[in-house]
């Protein structure tokens, strides 16, 4: 396409991207669970127009705007409230992706302060760990050295092979809470006590949990210690774009104090410009981002959060309980919005495309082969239609209708 000679007039754009849409996934019925945190028109309200009142603003100035300074400090301390975190620091960054690349390069600037070699790191990941950290990796040039997990169908970090992994290059260890594959969280306590040992920094990425899992505690669900509770957690990543149900384009990295916090930032003098510093890896922050995090926490409150949070494990136990009935075994113990399972008669790709053809838009996980939720508020509505629907794809798959029967356009 070139662009337009003459601009259209904004009703005509408007009406024209709305069209385009219609070819998306209906996120908004809840049939999907992959992508979209779905905690409900009210709160997409509040997102949206919190964005909008700081969407021109810029992050990158806490000078000019200490507006959206001030909310960030805000939400950084109310994280930190959550996960143990008093004296800590952290900032907002665009996602999970971004706040995992900078712990790491902070882990790595703070092993070069502490008379680490310069070069020839490695990470040690659980085989479970988000691809963000391969990512990162790959530019900083650090090794990963991605440990199975245990063999015991818990789906958990193996703390005594990662120990093995560690050398004197290893300049971070990882565990998840929970991780994204299987929806478990890693044995946090046990990785740090390694961690303390072999004095490695140990980050937990809790992208998915950080903003649920403190929830589901005070709800009552038995969540094991998994942040700086556990006293060898130097850093966290913990996403306001999944479960804190803000805008996206939001997340949070977490370090245990000041001191470890100041091998994050980058700064430059020498060149042509003016002298600046960066906390995270973008420049130019959305002031939106910000302004729309600090105001559905605040919309929320702890109450808020607790109900949505109780809401979606009760989808979990409720679609756990109901896979279980169609035969379906359920992977490790998931505790929170996270679900995979797989049915011992029943090829999975087939399902997936079968639940596809029902517009049931999901993911999948490769080992082993298995359907995966992310589950939302919004489920609570549909759960006993999905039930519905996977008994009806059991049952097509049974009889012989295949992944390449059905027409699967999932990339
Ligand atoms: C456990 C975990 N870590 C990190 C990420 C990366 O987050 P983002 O997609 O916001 O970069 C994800 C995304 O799903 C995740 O599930």
């Amino acid at each position: 396409m070139q662009m337009p000679e003459k601009g259209r007039g904004w009703d005509e754009v408007r009406a024209e991207m709305i069209a385009r849409g219609g070819g998306d996934v209906d996120w908004r019925s809840g049939k999907t669970a992959v992508y979209v945190f779905n905690a409900g028109e009210d709160i997409h309200h509040v997102q949206h127009d919190a964005y909008g009142l700081y969407m021109a603003e810029n992050g990158l100035g806490p000078l000019a705007f200490p507006s959206l300074a001030q909310m960030e400090k805000e939400v950084i301390a109310m994280a930190l409230g959550l996960l143990h975190g008093d004296g800590g620091a952290g900032a907002i960054t665009s996602g999970g992706t971004d706040s995992i690349t900078m712990a790491i390069k902070a882990a790595r600037d703070f092993a070069r302060a502490n008379g680490k070699p310069r070069t020839g790191h490695n990470i040690v990941i659980p085989r479970s760990g988000h691809l963000a950290f391969h990512k990162a990796a790959l530019m900083m040039d650090i090794e990963i050295r991605s440990v199975p997990l245990k063999n015991d169908g818990s789906y958990e970090a193996d703390p005594a092979a990662m120990e093995a992994a560690i050398d004197a290059g290893t300049i971070m260890m990882v565990g998840s809470a929970p991780q994204f594959p299987h929806g478990i969280i890693d044995p946090i306590e046990a990785l740090g006590e390694i961690a303390a040992r072999r004095d490695v920094w140990l980050h937990v990425d809790a992208c998915v949990g950080g903003y649920f899992a403190p929830f589901a505690r005070m709800n009552g669900v038995a969540v094991p210690a998994f942040d700086f509770e556990v006293p060898a957690v130097k850093s966290m990543s913990a996403d306001l774009h999944k479960y804190g149900y803000c805008a996206k384009g939001a997340s949070t990295v977490l370090f245990r104090s000041e001191e470890l916090y100041k091998h994050m930032p980058f700064s430059l003098r020498d060149w042509s410009g003016a002298p600046m510093k960066t906390p995270t890896l973008a420049g130019t922050r959305p002031g939106g981002a910000i302004s729309a995090a600090w105001a559905v926490m605040n919309v929320l409150g702890v109450a808020g959060y607790r109900e949505k949070q109780g809401l979606v494990c009760g989808v979990r136990e409720k679609i756990e309980a109901g896979v279980k009935a169609l035969g379906f075994d359920v992977l490790g113990k998931p505790m929170l919005g996270l679900i995979a399972f797989r049915h011992p008669e029943a090829e999975t790709l087939a399902l997936y495309a079968a639940m596809r053809a029902r517009g049931w838009f999901t993911s999948f996980t490769a080992e082993p082969p298995s359907l995966h939720l992310m589950l939302s508020p919004k489920h609570a509505d549909v759960a006993d239609a999905y039930l519905a629907d996977l008994a009806a794809a059991l049952a097509d798959v049974k009889a012989g209708v295949t992944a390449e029967k059905v027409e699967a356009r999932y990339s």
